[in-house]
């Protein structure tokens, strides 16, 4: 691991998964636990950078080290992300957006003898956070998402996941595999990180600490413009 490489480099980091309420006791959730996104930010602490952090939903501890912010709703990790994208050279988008919300949210409680034996729920599309900030960044700050993919194979893995790079524009996309047993909450991961062009630049496994490393080096000592072909 690089002693305080970072240093000076101001990181903006996302993790945990979204809340969309359905009413004042639900809400339409994922298994994020924020593990990948702490490490991301507890390794950029560890090596110099001056690291903010802005957690949904957090089933461990929030990262020491950094600036914490909290969220619950894809809308409110919107507007934080945007809020601090300015103070940011590099921004990573590793936590869990809901895709969706529920179009309408009841005041009170949704009653099953109101409701019925079926319950039918209207989801409206949030913003693509990710996608935004690649769009509006200046040209000296890095914008990094993951994509979360169930992929049986590398091949199908590799592309999805340039399909994604293509579509949300980001400098860098880390791609890893979820499923039942894997991705969400465990320990270790598998990623491929891959540049805007769609070309692999680093494989990585280990501990989601030594792969957050691993993320760090591959987005932080290359620009996008510097990769070989
Ligand atoms: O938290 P852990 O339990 O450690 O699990 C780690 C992880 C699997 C959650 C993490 O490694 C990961 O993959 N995070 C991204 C999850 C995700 O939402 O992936 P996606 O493929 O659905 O989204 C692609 C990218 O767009 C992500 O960077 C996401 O943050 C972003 N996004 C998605 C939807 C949306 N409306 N706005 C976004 O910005």
């Amino acid at each position: 691991e690089p002693d305080r490489d970072l240093e000076g480099l101001r990181v903006l980091i996302s993790a945990g998964g979204t809340r969309e309420p359905l009413d004042p006791v639900r809400f339409i959730g994922n298994r994020s636990s924020g593990k990948q996104g702490v490490a991301l930010a507890e390794a950029a602490v560890a090596r110099g950078a001056e690291v903010t952090f802005v957690g949904a939903h957090l089933e461990i501890e929030p990262p020491r080290g950094a600036t914490i912010h909290s969220v619950e709703t894809a809308e409110e990790l919107r507007v934080e992300m945007i809020a601090l994208l300015p103070e940011a050279d590099l921004v990573i988008m590793a936590a869990a957006v809901a895709d969706y919300r529920p179009r309408t949210v009841s005041e009170g409680k949704i009653k099953k003898d109101v409701t019925g034996d079926v319950l039918t729920l209207e989801l409206v599309k949030n913003p693509d956070i990710l996608a935004e900030l690649a769009a509006s960044k200046a040209e000296h700050q890095v914008v990094v998402g993951f994509a979360a993919e169930t992929a049986r194979t590398q091949e199908e893995l590799l592309s999805l996941g340039r399909a994604k790079v293509a579509r949300k524009r980001c400098d860098y996309l880390v791609l890893n595999t979820v499923g039942w047993t894997e991705g969400f909450a465990t320990d270790g991961n598998t990623i491929m990180v891959l540049d805007r062009d769609g070309h692999r630049v680093i494989e990585a496994e280990g501990t989601k600490l030594s792969v957050a490393h691993s993320i760090l080096t591959a987005v932080s000592t290359r620009t996008p413009s510097e990769i070989a072909v």
